[in-house]
């Protein structure tokens, strides 16, 4: 009996020891300390600073080299290179053209960012397997061959932004399964095939971000199950690429800033049930939010919508559904610099938000705006929200205006029911001139007859009064 509870806590405890080392794999903590012995040539003749990496885990010694900024125009020949070079700064030289690296086993992180690369061999990083960062950003590069990422199983990180990229090879990712983060922003593409991402399920991190897509192709994001993070901000959808947002089923994060969409509705972001942030900002044409747009977020935490120079009617019923009067899941909505001039209060329970911001747009502070000030600080309103209109408060912060004289001409209820009423009634005597045109003949005869019956009458009353006289 007592065997078996000390065997099974021996299993248990053996057990943890293995989640343990589990755990500590994928968080390895790495230390860069001072290296102080020369240990060879880039490091003794200064063109690169060698430090000691100390990596808890292995309990071993690597060595993190940087180079940066430092003229080079070749990429150091890896004999010349400490043992064990773990990490590979090259960034901010004159390296142009990258050949073939030759072996380094153990290399984990390489940049060749800031470089002016125009020219990259087809299997330049075929001997680096164990690259998990790679950092090609901010250089000339018109095309990568399709062979260029070929066997590098271990990459997690791939950073190709600001290059002059128009085009991706359909078969660039096919053996880079654990990628986790893809930077392809500023460049000038406009168009992926669909199959190009469909190797990367274990994707988290898309950023395609100023670059000049005009269309996302339907199954383009199909393959993509862990996607949460989506940057599509700077391109030029004109509207909301829907069928293929539909099928990224965990994506909590987008950015659709900075196209030409130029209304929003109820079909933009039907069913994005797993959304918790959208942001919408800098819109060049965005003129207006229509009904039931959000309806569908219902988790929905941030929403931004600032800096659209058009956008002036967010639709009351906007976010109808989102949210209901037990719960509601938005924290954080930022409208700053609109052209918002009204927003009616039961857009959305406002004064329950943690962050709102409305500044910079053109208010016109009548009655519909009374609700800013109950608000005013019981949150974190904030309060420089500054009158457009009427003209008497024109430039006036609304904090500083009686909630009572912010009033309401005649509201627009009142107004077309007096319209109503004077149609009706020039309708009605429009109606009877036009029955008497046409009855005219009739009417003199019934008049003329009663007329004359009736002088006859006179006449003869009077006939008879004289008479009687
Ligand atoms: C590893 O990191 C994750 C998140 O960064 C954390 O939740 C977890 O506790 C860490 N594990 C260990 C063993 O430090
Ligand atoms: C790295 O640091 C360790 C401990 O600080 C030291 O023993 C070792 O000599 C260093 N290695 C190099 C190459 O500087
Ligand atoms: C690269 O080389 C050119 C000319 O050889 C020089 O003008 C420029 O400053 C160099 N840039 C860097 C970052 O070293
Ligand atoms: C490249 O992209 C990664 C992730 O998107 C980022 O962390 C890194 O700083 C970028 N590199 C440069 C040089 O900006
Ligand atoms: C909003 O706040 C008011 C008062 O602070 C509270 O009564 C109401 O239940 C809240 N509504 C929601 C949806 O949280």
């Amino acid at each position: 009996m007592l065997s078996y509870e000390i065997v099974t806590l021996f299993l248990f405890l053996l057990l943890t020891a293995i989640v343990d080392i589990g755990h500590a794999d994928h968080n390895e903590s790495l230390t860069i300390t001072e290296s102080t012995v020369a240990i060879s040539d880039v490091c003794q003749s200064k063109q690169c600073s060698c430090m000691n990496l100390t990596s808890d885990v292995y309990n071993q010694y690597y060595h993190h080299v940087d180079c940066s900024h430092h003229h080079l125009t070749k990429i150091p020949l890896s004999h010349t290179l400490p043992p064990k070079t773990r990490h590979l700064d090259l960034s901010m030289n004159n390296i142009t053209i990258v050949d073939k690296f030759e072996s380094i086993d153990c290399l984990v992180r390489l940049s060749l960012a800031i470089n002016g690369l125009k020219k990259i061999d087809s299997f330049a990083f075929e001997q680096l397997p164990k690259l998990v960062t790679l950092d090609l950003s901010y250089n000339e590069l018109e095309e990568i061959p399709s062979t260029l990422l070929q066997g590098l199983s271990d990459l997690q990180f791939l950073n190709i932004s600001n290059n002059r990229l128009k085009f991706i090879p359909v078969e660039l990712f096919k053996t880079n399964g654990y990628l986790h983060e893809l930077n392809m922003a500023h460049n000038p593409i406009s168009f992926i095939q669909p199959d190009t991402f469909s190797y990367l399920g274990q994707l988290e991190i898309l950023n395609l971000a100023q670059n000049s897509f005009y269309s996302i192709a339907i199954g383009m994001f199909q393959r993509l199950e862990k996607l949460e993070i989506l940057d599509l901000s700077g391109n030029e959808l004109q509207s909301v690429p829907t069928d293929a947002l539909h099928l990224v089923k965990r994506l909590q994060a987008l950015d659709l800033s900075e196209n030409p969409i130029r209304v929003l509705n109820m079909a933009s972001f039907y069913k994005f049930e797993s959304l918790l942030e959208l942001s919408l900002n800098k819109m060049p044409k965005l003129v207006r939010i229509e009904k039931q747009t959000f309806s569908t977020l219902k988790n929905l935490q941030r929403l931004s919508i600032e800096d659209n120079p058009h956008l002036s009617t967010i639709d009351e019923n906007a976010f109808m559904g989102m949210f209901d009067r037990q719960s509601i899941s938005i924290k954080y909505v930022n409208l700053r610099r609109n052209q918002l001039n009204r927003l009616s209060e039961k857009t959305l329970p406002f004064c329950n938000l943690t962050y709102l911001d409305l500044r910079q747009n053109p208010w016109n502070c009548d009655c519909n705006l009374r609700w800013m000030h109950y608000c005013h600080g019981s949150t974190e309103f904030e309060n420089d929200i500054i009158c457009s209109t009427p003209e008497q408060y024109s430039g006036q912060e609304l904090v500083a205006i009686k909630p009572d004289s912010m009033r309401c001409k005649i509201s627009r209820n009142n107004d077309s029911h007096y319209l109503f009423l004077l149609c009706v009634f020039f309708m009605t005597g429009i109606f009877i001139s036009i029955f008497m045109l046409i009855f005219r003949e009739k009417l003199i005869q019934m008049y003329g007859k009663r007329n004359r019956t009736n002088e006859g009458s006179i006449y003869y009353v009077r006939a008879q009064s004289e008479q009687v006289e």
